[in-house]
């Protein structure tokens, strides 16, 4: 079996990966790893040694069947045999001291389930797959028909044997390496039980109706980016929302959910040509763009499109934009008309006042120089019919937002002043997907540092909280520890899992004393967490899975997920029971603490306790 043009490199390092205990002497060759060592290597490394023994035993199997019973079609089926014998025999020898090495750890009856599991998984499934195959069709088709094609040339069995051959062969491998593909992406990698993020769908879709409810003007497009489960976009166009996209494969995404593509807004000002092309072809006719050189981008991939003039909003949400995107109000006319010579038509406005904006308020001055543009624009006698007023709406962490109300009203002053009315659409990401979700994490380790107790838990800023360092500590998430209840309140420092030093998520808040092995929870994670992390697993601790549920309690949308204060153990009596836990009635939001927020009357308090109880039982 000698040539194998099928990547062989990629299936390695899928293997290699999902046993983060291997050895490098799974992969035999100089301890190079596979991807980099490419395809030919890794080859070699897996099947080298297999492929000349089986070769040595085909050959000789070949030429006794041939010289003894001389029938071709014998000769051809001891080959097959021998060489199946000469091949395997040194696959199993190397495949169980692979298994042996990856299970080192383990002993007993665990350690024969998981060797004979890595076995299978990592090598002996994908070769039986190919092997069922290739022994009872391929092979002996391949070698008696080349033979006796070759027949009438001089040395023509021989030689027919060895086309055949190679032309088993090369199937053999692709089929291998096509089934060890499938396999990877069939079966899940192992998952330790945290962290994972419980998501709701839903607290999603009750977050979508609020927004859409207070602001009923506005044509509400769910940023993707925020979170793009496959099963919350379904659950969001299901519930009437429509899609904002910044690559093709979130506008992929939002077709699969069921959205119609002319009704996704492609708002990413600098694309990809390829994939504004795809979204083009697939219907999607509306694209932002900041600058020239994206105008004759969409002009040459997706001519006559819409385009949506992105203008720099100044941003200054929690999670700001940094002036990454937007042009000057005052260069957005020459745009315009820049898109209109390109063929494109000048469509609307948008903005982005940047995610997590506290003040109602952010979105008046935009919209006015918005107003400005279009009056500067009617002058040229363009007319827009759109103006995206993005995301940016808040959900709580430790301070309860404005009310949604103040937000709409806020956007719709500023709307009326506009020179004549557009539609209206926001991209609304953090709003819908956050409250949804909750991480679970587990306390890794705990120990006293410069007067608070730093906790260790299983995820952080690698590890799906990335906007703690992005947003300079800011979002303070809210933190549970159901087990912790009746324990005293100390300072915490959180950190994340990994040997990154800046991996801190909350410093200075207060919990009931954290111990390694208890579960944490930490709420509003629905949004830019999981999507953050992707599959990476820095520094060998693996990102947060997702988990779905429709069944979480419902508090408001800008009331309180568990926080800190649900710990509050300094109790106060309140007149509230909750279902089949009557003793919570007895936690109340109690008086202030230090680093604490408890607001909230005890009927309010009742809310987020049951709340909490939920999340203690995922
Ligand atoms: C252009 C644009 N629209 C919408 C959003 C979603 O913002 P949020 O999740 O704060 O609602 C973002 C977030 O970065 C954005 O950049």
């Amino acid at each position: 079996m000698s040539t194998q043009r099928v990547t062989a490199a990629a299936p390695v390092a899928v293997a290699t990966a999902a046993v983060p205990a291997l050895p490098a002497g799974d992969v035999p060759g100089g301890g190079m790893t596979p991807a980099r060592a490419g395809w030919w290597q890794a080859w070699r490394a897996r099947f080298g040694l297999a492929e000349v023994c089986g070769t040595i035993a085909a050959v000789g199997g070949f030429a006794a069947g041939y010289l003894i019973a001389g029938s071709l079609l014998a000769a051809a089926g001891l080959a097959t045999i021998c060489e199946a014998v000469g091949f395997y025999g040194c696959v199993g020898v190397k495949t169980a001291v692979a298994a042996c090495r990856a299970t080192a750890h383990l002993g007993g009856v665990q350690r024969l389930v998981a060797g004979a599991w890595h076995a299978i998984t990592q090598q002996l499934a994908s070769c039986a797959a190919a092997e069922a195959l290739d022994t009872f069709v391929v092979r002996p088709g391949c070698l008696a028909g080349a033979a006796w094609l070759a027949r009438p040339l001089p040395g023509g069995v021989w030689l027919g044997f060895a086309v055949g051959k190679a032309a088993a062969d090369v199937s053999w491998y692709g089929m291998e390496a096509s089934a060890r593909r499938s396999m990877a992406r069939a079966i899940p990698r192992a998952q330790s039980a945290t962290p994972y993020v419980l998501l709701d769908l839903a607290r999603a879709t009750e977050c979508f109706a609020e927004l859409a409810a207070a602001l009923p003007a506005v044509m509400v497009h769910y940023a993707v980016k925020a979170n793009p489960h496959p099963r919350l976009l379904a659950c969001l166009h299901a519930a009437g929302c429509r899609f904002e996209a910044a690559s093709w494969t979130e506008v992929r995404a939002a077709i699969r959910a069921g959205a119609k593509a002319p009704e996704v807004l492609f708002t990413h000002p600098v694309k990809l040509a390829d994939d504004i092309a795809r979204a083009h072809k697939a219907g999607v006719w509306r694209f932002a763009v900041d600058s020239d050189t994206e105008l004759h981008k969409i002009a040459r991939n997706a001519p006559g499109s819409a385009v949506l003039l992105r203008v720099d909003a100044r941003a200054d949400g929690t999670v700001g934009d940094q002036g990454k995107f937007g042009i000057p109000p005052g260069q957005a006319p020459e745009l315009a008309r820049l898109a209109r010579s390109l063929g494109l038509n000048p469509y609307g406005l948008a903005f982005h006042v940047g995610s997590q904006t506290m003040d109602p308020t952010a979105w008046h001055e935009p919209i006015r120089h918005c107003a400005q543009i279009m009056t500067a624009l009617a002058a040229d006698g363009i007319t827009l019919a759109m103006l995206d007023v993005g995301g940016g709406f808040p959900v709580r962490y430790d301070t309860g937002p404005p009310p949604l109300a103040d937000y709409a009203a806020a956007i719709s002053t500023a709307a009326a002043q506009l020179p004549y009315p557009v539609q209206l659409a926001c991209e609304p990401g953090r709003a819908i997907a956050a409250p949804a979700g909750t991480m679970i994490a587990s306390v890794i380790g705990t120990a006293w540092r410069h007067g608070a107790l730093r906790v260790s838990l299983d995820t952080g800023a690698f590890h799906g909280l990335i906007e703690a360092l992005e947003s300079g500590r800011e979002l303070r998430f809210p933190v549970t520890i159901p087990a912790a209840r009746d324990r005293p309140l100390v300072p915490c420092t959180l950190t994340g899992p990994s040997c990154d030093s800046q991996d801190t998520i909350l410093d200075r808040v207060w919990l009931p004393t954290p111990r390694t092995g208890d579960r944490v929870l930490i709420g509003n994670t629905g949004a830019y967490t999981t999507c953050y992390s992707g599959r990476s697993a820095f520094n060998g601790y693996p990102a947060p899975a997702i988990k779905i549920t429709r069944t979480a309690a419902r508090p408001g949308r800008h009331t309180s997920h568990a926080t800190t204060a649900d710990h509050h153990t300094a109790e106060l009596p309140c007149r509230v029971t909750i279902r089949g836990r009557p003793d919570h009635g007895r936690l109340s939001a109690g008086k202030p603490l230090r680093g604490l927020s408890s607001e909230g009357p005890c009927a309010h308090e009742a809310g987020r306790l049951s709340y909490a109880k939920q999340l203690a039982t995922p």
